[in-house]
């Protein structure tokens, strides 16, 4: 980690490459609007955790690849260990960001279920997330965008709720299970791509036709419906809304 920065002269010169060493790796909690840090690891905080190996398919190259570092999992359970476990039970989403501002939007469902790495070189030049897709290939099977978990010079971790941020996209009325299914999927999936797109309410493209994109998971005929369902409860709610609304 001696990355040197950049001195810059001339004004508006913005550094291009954070260091570990200079500012650590952040772990946040979301709740209520907020964001409190939790803990900032060090180089040597992160290498002191159980480390592991697992050959991956690395998404940029294609190649297999031998990545090292630390769990995921045990830097939630370090992260969170001060928290109340009412508070920690309510925490389902884990948002990787790096140093460029992308973000990988992970279910903390996954990280419980496979051992999802933040592998680093021997001089940790760089933390990256990895998603064992290769040696678990069972997770393929999820219908979740795993390639945008995949985020190479993170900075931080967020642990929050997918309903702190998206309780827009959540239906009041909770009685139609295929519905609630559907709801599921877009929240975790297509929010993960879409996280930060103007045209967030679109749901309906998908079942026609997605534009050809890189990454996108895998959908079954079941899911497809469920996102119809969906979307349907979500127009039938708008349509309410509106009727509610004109009759005032
Ligand atoms: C792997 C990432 C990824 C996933 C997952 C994904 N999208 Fe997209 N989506 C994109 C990208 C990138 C574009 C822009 C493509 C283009 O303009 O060529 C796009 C375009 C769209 C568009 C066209 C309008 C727009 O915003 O440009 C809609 C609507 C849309 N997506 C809805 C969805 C829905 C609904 C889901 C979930 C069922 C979903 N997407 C899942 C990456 C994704």
């Amino acid at each position: 980690m001696k990355k040197q920065h950049v001195t810059c002269i001339l004004v508006g010169c913005v550094l291009s490459q954070v260091s570990l060493a200079d500012v650590g790796f952040q772990a946040f909690w979301r709740h209520a609007g907020q964001a409190q840090v939790l803990k900032t690891w060090n180089g040597d905080e992160i290498r002191a955790f159980k480390q592991t190996a697992s050959r991956e398919r690395d998404p940029g190259s294609g190649e297999l690849t031998q990545w090292r570092g630390v769990l995921l999992s045990s830097l939630l359970e370090s992260a969170l260990s001060t928290l109340s476990t009412e508070n920690k039970a309510q925490i389902d989403l884990v948002i990787l960001k790096n140093e460029s501002g992308l973000q990988a939007l992970i279910p903390r469902a996954l990280t419980v279920k496979y051992p999802v790495l933040i592998a680093f070189k021997k001089d940790l030049s760089s933390l990256d997330s990895v998603i064992p897709w290769t040696s678990r290939s069972k997770v393929m099977q999820e219908n979740l965008p795993l390639e945008s978990y995949f985020l190479k010079h993170l900075t931080q971790v967020e642990f929050t709720n997918y309903k702190e941020l998206y309780s827009e996209y959540f239906l009041k009325k909770r009685t139609d299970p295929a519905a609630i299914r559907g709801e599921k999927i877009f929240i975790q999936s297509c929010m993960a791509c879409h996280y930060g797109s103007q045209n967030k309410a679109a749901v309906q493209v998908f079942l026609k036709a997605h534009p050809k994109v890189k990454g996108l998971p895998k959908m079954t005929e079941k899911d497809l419906r469920s996102l119809e369902s969906y979307y349907q409860a979500r127009l039938q709610a708008r349509l309410a809304a509106e009727q509610t609304h004109a009759s005032r």
